[in-house]
Parts: structure tokens; C-alpha cells; sequence
């Protein structure tokens, strides 16, 4: 495509590009034609259906009867949502680094004013609800007001038990609130935000929801709605109460993004005609297939704990003295393909196969194959038999839809 500027967005002749990083993800055409109708005025009537439409839906996909709160924002505002309505400068709060998003979202805490005990982590492994619970029954003062945990780490492809982490806190008796982060996971992995007793849950849209990036949420428990009451940090923007008394009515405090807000409509309309339970079915069967994949070609996956993987994404070890970057340089020049790169911590380490979203076998087929022909290219050793390992799994494992 090239702008009236002058400058190509893709060099590549033909066939359709494979976006296989953990998010955003691919749009599929049925939510790209929903976006595509005039803006309408956003205090008319039609918009007040299509709002109550919306934020009734996501309560479906978030299984709770709490309100959800949508921001014209990416993942990174619902974060600081969650934080500033439901804390006051100098509190502390209980966050675990599971990787390169727990991190940022501690930074966050901190430039916000909070005080975070950060409990350490290798970047392969699961929060661990066991070292969480002894860090809350150790704290007789009740310093922590939150934990704040990842759901699905990213950056990793490691999944933390929330439930587990509920119980935890339960079995501590302790009073702090549970936000959790379920930018790569909502949509995509199980998730109950009333179930297992949340009560702030962050989510984007650029994942699970397969929208384009451009909306986040806040799903907000009683619990967090009466701490926002005597919350202190300043918020203006982020305000749940304003967001809350407006949607009463299928409105919002100020201009969305409607056109989002349609593709939204049709993401939760082809979510619950899936049926959740498949949706999360299929994202475990694909992520089988794509470790199968991983471990026929005698690669490491990064996620050391194999009841944490991902269903959603794979993060897979780059051969010691091998360019992870090198490599995905290769797959998008020669075969149109982007996988995510490593970040941080493990910058060049990894790279990182995305399968969540409109996804089917055969796009996780041609991805493997991708792969497989770019570690050939990119000089990675490796064994040949990945993408075999890979069918062998998908047909073993049933039907593909
Ligand atoms: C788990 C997680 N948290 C937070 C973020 C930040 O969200 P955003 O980049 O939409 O601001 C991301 C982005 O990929 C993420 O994967």
C-alpha cells in the first residue's frame, strides 16, 4: 500500500500478510465491514442502543454483572484506571514480575506514587499464589491495598492462576483488592471476573476481541467501586463515576470511538456465537499444536512451567549465539510473516508466535511453516519435523472449528 505521501506500508506484491505477534491481532473481515459505517451523533438514539448493546455484551465476555467501563484508550490508560480510582498516594501494593508487562505496570504504580513490593521473578514462571499468600498473612499492619497481577504475561506466554491467587488472598483473610491485567487474555483464555472474585479487571481490544487497537476496559467489582469513594490519587480522565452514570443510558462522559464501539458489537456478537467454552478450547488446542511445533524442530519454549503455557502465545528460545531478531527479519522479508520480537529482558532471546484471535488450523499451519522455512534460511539449528508434529497434534486433537 502506498499513502498519498509517498510512503509503502508493505513492500510485499501479493497475498495477505500474516500479523502472528501476541497482539494486535488479525480483524477479521466481518468486524473490518461492521466499522464501516458513518459516525454517528453520539448523543443521538442510535448511539444510545448501540452503547447499551456494547456494554451489556462485554459483561458476557467478561462473565460478571459489574460494570464494565470502556475507554478510548489503549490497554495502558485501563491500567492506570485501575490504579488511580481505587488508590491513594503513598499506598502500597503487591505486584509479581512475571515479565515485561508486569514491570511497566509496576513503573506505572510507582511514578503514580504508589509503593510496590515487587516480588521477584524469572520471566519463565507463573505469579506464585503460595509466595503471595505468606507475603499477605506476614502483613498484620494491612499495608498492601492491592495485588495487582498479569493474567497472561505477553511477553513470556505464561498464564497466572488467578483463581489460585484468590484463594490465596482469601486464605490470608486479607482485605487488598485483586486487579488483574487481562490485555492478552480476555477473549482468548478462560476468564471470570465475578467467579474468582476480581475486582478491577483490565482488558484491550487488540487482542482476544480482535478489534484494532484503540479501546480498554475497566470491569469494576462493588468492592473497587466503594474503595474509589475514598481513593485519593487524582483522575479526571479516568473517572469511573462519570463513566458509570452515563452509561446508564448508553451513553459516554465524552466523544467515543464509535466506530470501535460497531466493530465491538460484531467482536461480541462472533464471540458468544462461538460459545466461550469453544473459543477457549480452540485457543488450547492451536497452542498444543504450535508447542508440538516448537519441540519437534529441538527448540526451548521460554514458559518453564508446563501448566502455566499460554493458549494464546508461545515464547520460544532462540539456540544460544542466535539472533532472535536476525531470524524474524528473515520471516517478514522472505515470507510476509510477523512474529514478536523479545522484549526487554529478553530482547533478541526469543521470539514470539501469536495464536490468538481469528485464527484457524491452517493459520496456524502456514505460520509453522513460515517458521520452519525461516530457521532453515536463518541459519538456526534446528531438527526438520516441526510443522509434522504440528498436524499430527491438530488432527489427533479434532475438528478445527
Ligand atoms: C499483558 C499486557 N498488558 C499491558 C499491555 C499494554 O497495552 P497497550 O500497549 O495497549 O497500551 C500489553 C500490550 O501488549 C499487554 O500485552
Amino acid at each position: 500500500m502506498k499513502l498519498s505521501n509517498g510512503l509503502a506500508l508493505n513492500a510485499h506484491p501479493s497475498g495477505r500478510h500474516f500479523l502472528q505477534i501476541p497482539g494486535p491481532t488479525n480483524v477479521p473481515d466481518r468486524i473490518l465491514r461492521a466499522m464501516d459505517y458513518p459516525t454517528i451523533d453520539h448523543r443521538g438514539p442510535e448511539f444510545g442502543r448501540l452503547g447499551g448493546s456494547v456494554l451489556r455484551g462485554l459483561r458476557e465476555i467478561f462473565r460478571t454483572r459489574a460494570p464494565v467501563v470502556i475507554y478510548p484508550a489503549s490497554g495502558t490508560g485501563a491500567w492506570e484506571a485501575a490504579l488511580v480510582n481505587t488508590l491513594s498516594p503513598g499506598d502500597t501494593v503487591l505486584m509479581c514480575e512475571t515479565g515485561h508487562f508486569a514491570t511497566l505496570w509496576k513503573k506505572m504504580a510507582e511514578r503514580l506514587g504508589l509503593v510496590v513490593e515487587f516480588v521477584a521473578g524469572d520471566w519463565r514462571h507463573a505469579a506464585d499464589p503460595a509466595t503471595i499468600e505468606r507475603m499477605l498473612v506476614d502483613d498484620a499492619q494491612r499495608r498492601y491495598r492491592a495485588v495487582c497481577v498479569v493474567h497472561n504475561e505477553t511477553a513470556t506466554g505464561v498464564t497466572s492462576d488467578v483463581a489460585a491467587i484468590r484463594r490465596a488472598i482469601d486464605a490470608a483473610g486479607h482485605p487488598a483488592l485483586l486487579l488483574v491485567d487481562t490485555i492478552s487474555s480476555l477473549g482468548s483464555v478462560d476468564y471470570r471476573h465475578d467467579e474468582w472474585g476480581v475486582d478491577v479487571t483490565v482488558a484491550g481490544s487488540q487482542k482476544g476481541l480482535m478489534l484494532p487497537p484503540g479501546l480498554s476496559f475497566n470491569a469494576v467489582s462493588a468492592k473497587a467501586l466503594e474503595a474509589s469513594r475514598q481513593a485519593k490519587l487524582p483522575r479526571s480522565y479516568w473517572d469511573w463515576h462519570d463513566h458509570i452514570a452515563a452509561n446508564e443510558r448508553g451513553y459516554f462522559p465524552y466523544t467515543p470511538a464509535t466506530n470501535l464501539l460497531y466493530g465491538l458489537h460484531e467482536a461480541i456478537a462472533m464471540l458468544l456465537e462461538e460459545g466461550l467454552a469453544n473459543v477457549f478450547a480452540r485457543h488450547e488446542r492451536h497452542a498444543a499444536a504450535a508447542r508440538a511445533a516448537v519441540r519437534g524442530w529441538g527448540l526451548e519454549i521460554l514458559c518453564a512451567d508446563p501448566q502455566r503455557y499460554s493458549p494464546a502465545l508461545t515464547a520460544v528460545l532462540m539456540p544460544e549465539g542466535h539472533s532472535a531478531d536476525a531470524f524474524r527479519k528473515v520471516a517478514l522479508e522472505r515470507f510476509n510473516l510477523s512474529l514478536g520480537q523479545g522484549l526487554s529482558k529478553v530482547a533478541d532471546k526469543v521470539f514470539r508466535i501469536g495464536h490468538l484471535g481469528d485464527f484457524n488450523d491452517l493459520t496456524l499451519m502456514a505460520t509453522l511453516s513460515g517458521i520452519e522455512m525461516s530457521l532453515g534460511l536463518a541459519g538456526v539449528p534446528h531438527r526438520a519435523g516441526g510443522v509434522q508434529a504440528a498436524m499430527e497434534s491438530l488432527v489427533a486433537s479434532g475438528a478445527g472449528d
